[in-house]
């Protein structure tokens, strides 16, 4: 949800924060705009309705100097994406200038007090009621611009991460942050700003990350100040990035989605890697280790997520309470936190989320944490809100991920939720040590398969030429292979704008199987396990329909071969794990139908990759 940058020092800004929003761009699309100043001492903001190349292309001519500047990708939350509404927003003067990623819940209420004193807005939005709050106190209460911030925030309700920068103050900018996240650079007698290391890891390894009711205020050649809206100062603990850059770049694939496809098996084995041990019979989970008591005695496990994440969550479901016996919900996180939910302090939370950021997936954890649950996170990105608002938890380990619709970031969750069902189960005393074991050494096996589906992209990109033009699709699955059908249906309809549903394949009959007939791809994942024959039963039904059936079958199979118009055959492995492997065709197959349909796979419309409003 927007994506800001900022910089400050000795070479020109405007590069670095088009490439710096160029890499933030998959937070939001709606829009893009910078302001530099020069040294003459002029402000200039350019902004654009759409992408950040239409910044580029209007800004072509334009004088682009200065060596401090501010920049945004927006995701529209109030006002439409237009010229107008799209950051930077000036101050009432025109002296200031400020972008803004979050929702100013209150700017209605003070926007009131503010045209009372004359001020005039000229857009719809929240942040421009900001900018000249902050303009208002600085005037009035004479302070320079980092109090003048502290004090506006402090009348603020809301989440926000903002950057500004005075005309009249050219070696400073101001960055300040409660729920919306936000790191500072230092390099070498400069700063970067961002809402993540993406766009400074390219300059320096050594990051701030800002915490909530802090302000940072940043000047030319000197110590980063840091301060919370209390006015006490803050000592800042940098970080070192551990992130390259190569794994944020396309690295020769088309799209980010297809490369992060094609990631999975090294995905896979790093989510894996120094936790699981199948030789040893071995799983070893560091930030879970100090919860195993937790773990012993919970009654419950309640999962919260959003998104690609939920579905995680849903296959999460069936493996604690297969392995581990204990009940679990899955809830999506937005319901979670208004519902007035019941939570003992023997639960356990576990958050699932890529970005670490979802605001939803936030507040659930401090309501969970505020009824006394043990709270794990099971996030992608280090130091992340959410990896730091949890108790412990267990990171995915599979490097970022840029491409909206979430694929290495699905089976990386999954990985670490199958090894957190398994260590559970043991320390519970509900597996047997041979399925245990079994288990384990199907874990490792598991990267390498999916190598073997990935070799089936030609036949894939096949099927996907004879379904690009289908207005709906419906996927299906029974058991733990139900979620992969929901997966299969968000990939499907987020990337290619196709209506798509997923479906548990026995449901079918209580409503989907009105729509079916010889224009309805109907995708079933039909593994061999427990729920064949009842699956191979639903095909029969769609077949008896005329529905056009692409099933995903385990390798040999014959029975759903020969019904199917397509079988897809992947790798046999243990029953539980399949989620792992199935998932796979079905994401190549929304890929290459939404690259037919000449769709924007890595940034699909009206989406964005981190949702930090709720
Ligand atoms: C957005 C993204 C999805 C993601 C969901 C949850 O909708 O487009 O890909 O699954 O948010 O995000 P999280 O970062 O919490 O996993």
């Amino acid at each position: 949800m927007c994506g800001i940058v900022g910089y400050i020092g000795n070479r020109d800004a405007y590069p670095i924060l088009i490439k710096g929003l160029q890499r933030l761009e998959y937070r939001g699309y709606d829009s893009a705009g910078v302001a530099m100043l020069n040294k003459a001492g002029d402000l200039n903001v350019y902004k654009r309705k759409g992408k950040v190349s239409e910044l580029v292309a209007f800004a072509k001519d334009k004088d682009l100097g200065g060596t401090v500047g501010i920049g945004h990708t927006r995701w529209a939350t109030h006002g439409e994406p237009n010229d107008v509404n799209s950051h930077p927003h000036y101050s009432q003067s025109k002296n200031l200038v400020l972008i803004h990623n979050g929702i100013i819940e209150n700017y209605a209420s003070i926007k009131e007090g503010l045209k009372k004193r004359n001020h005039e807005f000229l857009s719809q939005t929240d942040t421009e009621v900001l900018v000249h709050l902050i303009e208002h106190v600085q005037v009035h209460e004479n302070m320079k611009l980092g109090h003048a911030v502290q004090a506006a925030l402090k009348q603020v309700i809301g989440a926000y991460a903002i950057v500004v920068m005075d005309k009249n103050d050219p070696d400073t900018i101001v960055a300040a942050k409660k729920g919306s996240p936000m790191v500072i650079g230092i390099g070498e007698g400069d700063f970067f700003i961002a809402s993540d290391a993406s766009p400074i890891v390219e300059y320096t390894k050594n990051v701030v990350y800002l915490d909530d009711e802090q302000v940072a205020v940043i000047r030319r050649g000197q110590e980063l100040k840091i301060r919370n809206l209390k006015d006490k100062e803050i000592t800042p603990y940098v970080h070192k990035l551990t992130i390259e850059l190569e794994s944020i770049e396309k690295g020769g694939y088309d799209h980010f989605m297809l490369k992060e496809i094609y990631e999975q098996p090294r995905s896979v084995m790093d989510s894996m890697r120094g936790r699981l041990n199948a030789h040893e019979g071995e799983i070893k989970m560091g930030g879970i280790v100090d919860h195993e008591k937790k773990f012993e005695k919970a009654k419950r496990i309640i999962f919260v997520a959003c998104g690609t994440s939920w579905h995680a969550g849903l296959v999460g479901e069936y493996l604690f309470e297969e392995l581990a016996r204990v009940p679990v919900e899955v809830e999506y996180a937005s319901e979670f936190r208004y519902r007035n939910p019941i939570i003992y302090p023997d639960d356990i939370v576990i958050a699932i989320s890529q970005s670490g950021e979802t605001a939803d997936t936030l507040a659930a954890i401090e309501l969970a944490k505020s009824k006394g649950a043990t709270v794990l996170g099971v996030c992608n990105v280090v130091g992340s809100s959410i990896a730091r608002a949890t108790h412990g938890g267990s990171y995915t380990h599979a490097g970022p991920e840029i491409g909206v619709a979430s694929t290495k970031a699905f089976t990386a969750q999954v990985t670490v939720l199958t090894l957190m069902a398994l260590h559970m189960a043991k320390v519970r005393g509900t597996v047997s040590e041979t399925r245990y074991r079994q288990l384990l050494y199907e874990m490792e096996a598991i990267p390498s398969k999916i190598e073997e589906v990935l070799k089936l992209n030609d036949k894939l990109r096949e099927i996907a030429y004879t379904y690009k033009d289908s207005r709906n699709a419906l996927y299906l699955g029974r058991g733990v292979s139900f979620p992969v059908a929901l997966e299969g249906a968000l990939k499907l309809k987020e990337i290619s704008y196709i209506h798509a549903e997923g479906y548990p394949a026995a449901e079918m009959k209580h409503g989907p199987i009105a729509l079916i007939d010889e224009e309805m791809p109907v995708f079933v994942i039909a593994t061999k396990g427990a729920n064949y024959e009842k699956v191979v039963s639903n095909i029969q039904e769609v077949k008896a329909r005329k529905g056009k059936i692409t099933a995903v079958v385990t390798s040999g199979d014959k029975e759903v071969k020969e019904m199917a118009d397509y079988a897809i055959e992947i790798p046999q492995t243990d029953e539980l794990l399949v989620p792992l492997i199935a998932v796979i065709p079905l994401q190549l197959l929304s890929y290459h139908i939404a690259v037919m349909r000449g769709c924007n796979v890595d940034q699909p419309r009206n989406l964005a990759k981190s949702v930090t409003v709720e």
